[in-house]
């Protein structure tokens, strides 16, 4: 939800501010711009349209080369996307940047107004420039200037600004957003996400909630309110810049739709010790999931569908009642929290405002709670009483895949640590089932890869759709959910999920002569339950994709289309399954010539409430 980057070095800035904000695009891209320190001024450029826009515009304008500059792409909250919306925002004393929301604006603005204060945009954010500048002009002390004006902000903000009178200096703070320093060989750097200065830095500090980073070309320091310092805590990063980069996929989704199998073993099998799950290493001792009664998997999207897959595992495998929540209604649902609930926050990238609001309450009502989160040293990892780190590497598609997968894997194993404990499967079950993940579940996804070809095919005949159902059950409803969240957001094709058994009771009307309907069944379970639902969509003139088991046995006229996933071995066919709809949902958006990583109205990570 925008991304911000900021340097103050011996080198050009203005290169670097396009690199990183090309790499921040998934974060916002409906409008982008940068400001420049330039001889005791401040030389904004921006424009509506993404970091491209930008370039054209700054080499049309020749735009000079500067020590300091800090940029912004943005996704739209207060105010569309405009060149007059885009950021950085402008007083006669400062430029700033901003991620997040000022949520008293409106008050704020209304006794600007009074003052005689033009604005020039409908943001908020314009609002907290001029909050700043305002004191900035009463205390002439950027710290103290900043610190005050915060408390009279509420909202969620990470900003970076420049004074026009402080040249090389670049002042930041944050609550509720992220933002990461860093130091290079020719200056400093801050932005919101690492990913942003991995070409130019391994070394970061995680800036922490509340505090206020003071960047110059010789220091990267944390200034506390009553002017004291913090030490950085500086961390290295083994992550690398192709990590970032397409490295010859077309696009970064079906990159990392490929990255699948490996990022499933590198989250699964450290965490297997003796043949046996151990948690000891993410500080979650047994004694305290021994003491989970229920738990509640609270997450948004794509993460909010792994915990459905959760549910299921640790239902199925330990026993325990577990209940799926929606993060952004948690809070108003009035949960039922004792000591004996374990909350489980589901987050790729550990930022998503809801989560983190309801991590919050949950803390508060006295819940152990425990983040499944994918980017280190985020807002959620760092507020949960524990972590367990999903290692997927950075996730650049809007849409996510692998960052969901190991969502799931994380869920695999807390289901089988949890069944251990409680003794509902003995430990040489719980053995062969972690044995089993490791061998099958890596080589299942991989083997579905060689189901491509076949998965075009499909796509040429269903791209054309306007409407599709996705109908399985038990976990299949679970996967259904994901893989239709998938198509609508990158093919823009609208389709609804749904629990095979429950069509018939209304949604059914809709199924008409030619109606696409894909249907999963990825084990013997329920497999004869979902073929009657089929032929209840087939009787009606549906036209049927059939994902099934390998060795599922095939009643006759019973789908149009089969497509048997990988023979491989139990539990490793649910992400066979769902790598085979992700790759329909890519292949259907790639033939509708759709903006595949940068999905329209989207943001990969959402930290607005
Ligand atoms: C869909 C998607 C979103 C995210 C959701 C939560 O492809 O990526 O639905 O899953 O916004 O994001 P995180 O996991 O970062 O909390």
């Amino acid at each position: 939800m925008c991304g911000i980057v900021g340097f103050t070095g011996s080198a050009n800035a203005v290169p670097k501010i396009v690199k990183g904000l090309k790499v921040l695009e998934y974060r916002g891209y409906d409008s982008v711009g940068l400001a420049a320190q330039l001889n005791g001024e401040i030389k904004t450029l921006k424009c509506k349209g993404r970091v491209d826009a930008l370039r054209d515009k700054l080499e049309q304008e020749h735009f000079p080369a500067t020590d300091c500059a800090i940029g912004h792409t943005r996704w739209a909250t207060h105010g569309g996307p405009s060149d007059i919306n885009a950021h950085p925002h402008s007083t006669d004393t400062l430029a700033l940047v901003h991620n997040g929301i000022i949520e008293n604006y409106r008050e704020l603005k209304a006794q600007l107004l009074e003052k005689g204060v033009k604005f020039v945009s409908e943001t908020d954010s314009e609002v907290a420039a001029w909050v700043i500048t305002e004191e900035y002009k009463a205390q002439k002390d950027p710290i103290k200037a900043i610190y005050s004006s915060l408390k009279k902000l509420s909202g969620s903000y990470a900003f970076e600004i420049l004074f026009k009178d402080r040249p090389g200096e670049i002042f930041a703070v944050r609550q509720g957003s992220p933002l990461i320093l860093a130091t290079g060989v020719d200056g400093g750097y801050i932005a919101s996400d690492m990913t942003a200065l991995l070409p130019f830095t391994d070394t970061f500090c995680f800036l922490r909630e509340g505090a206020l980073a003071h960047v110059t070309k010789d220091s990267v320091q944390i200034v506390k309110e009553d002017g004291t310092l913090e030490e950085p805590v500086w961390q290295k990063t083994d992550m690398t810049v192709e990590a970032a980069e397409k490295c010859g996929y077309p696009h970064f989704m079906l990159k990392e739709i490929h990255e699948q199998p490996n990022a499933f073993l590198k989250t699964v099998s450290p965490r297997i010790k003796n043949g046996l799950p151990d948690f000891s290493g993410d500080g979650v001792s047994d004694d305290l999931l021994r003491r989970a009664k229920k738990i509640y998997i609270v997450a948004c999207g794509s993460a909010m569908h792994a915990g459905l897959c959760g549910k299921y595992l640790i239902e199925h495998w330990a026993k325990i009642p577990v209940t799926v929540e929606i993060a952004s209604e948690f809070r108003y649902n009035d949960p039922l929290i004792d000591s004996d609930t374990l909350m489980i926050i589901v987050s790729q990238s550990g930022e998503t405002a809801d989560s983190l609001a309801a991590l919050r309450y949950g803390k508060e009502h006295g819940a152990f709670t425990m983040g499944i989160i994918n980017v280190v040293g985020s807002s959620i990892a760092r507020e949960a009483d524990a972590t367990l780190y999903t290692y997927a590497g950075p996730e650049i598609a809007v849409a996510t895949t692998k960052g969901y997968c190991v969502q799931v894997a994380a869920f695999m194993l807390i289901a089988a640590k949890l069944s251990a404990l409680c003794g509902t499967l003995s430990e040489n079950e719980v053995r062969t089932l972690c044995s089993e993940l490791c061998r099958d579940v890596p080589k299942a996804i991989e083997e579905t890869f060689s189901l491509h070809d076949e998965i075009k095919e499909i796509a040429k005949k269903l791209y054309q759709s306007e409407n599709l159902f996705y109908i399985g059950r038990g976990i299949d409803y679970a996967l259904g959910v994901e893989g239709s969240l998938k198509l609508k957001e990158i093919s823009y094709i609208h389709s609804e999920a749904y629990a095979a058994g429950e069509l018939k009771h209304g949604t059914i009307s809709l199924i008409t002569e030619g109606t696409p309907v894909i249907a999963v069944a990825t084990s013997a379970r329920l497999y004869d339950k979902t073929v009657s639902n089929i032929r209840e969509c087939s009787s009606r003139g549906a036209n049927v994709l059939f994902i099934c088991y390998n060795d599922a046995h095939q009643p006759e006229n019973v789908a149009d289309t089969v497509l048997r996933l990988p023979k491989v071995g139990r539990h490793a066919e649910m992400l066979a399954a769902m790598t085979a709809m992700q790759l329909i949902a890519y292949e259907v958006a790639v033939l509708r010539g759709c903006d595949i990583d940068r999905p329209r109205n989207l943001a990969k990570s959402v930290t607005v409430e």
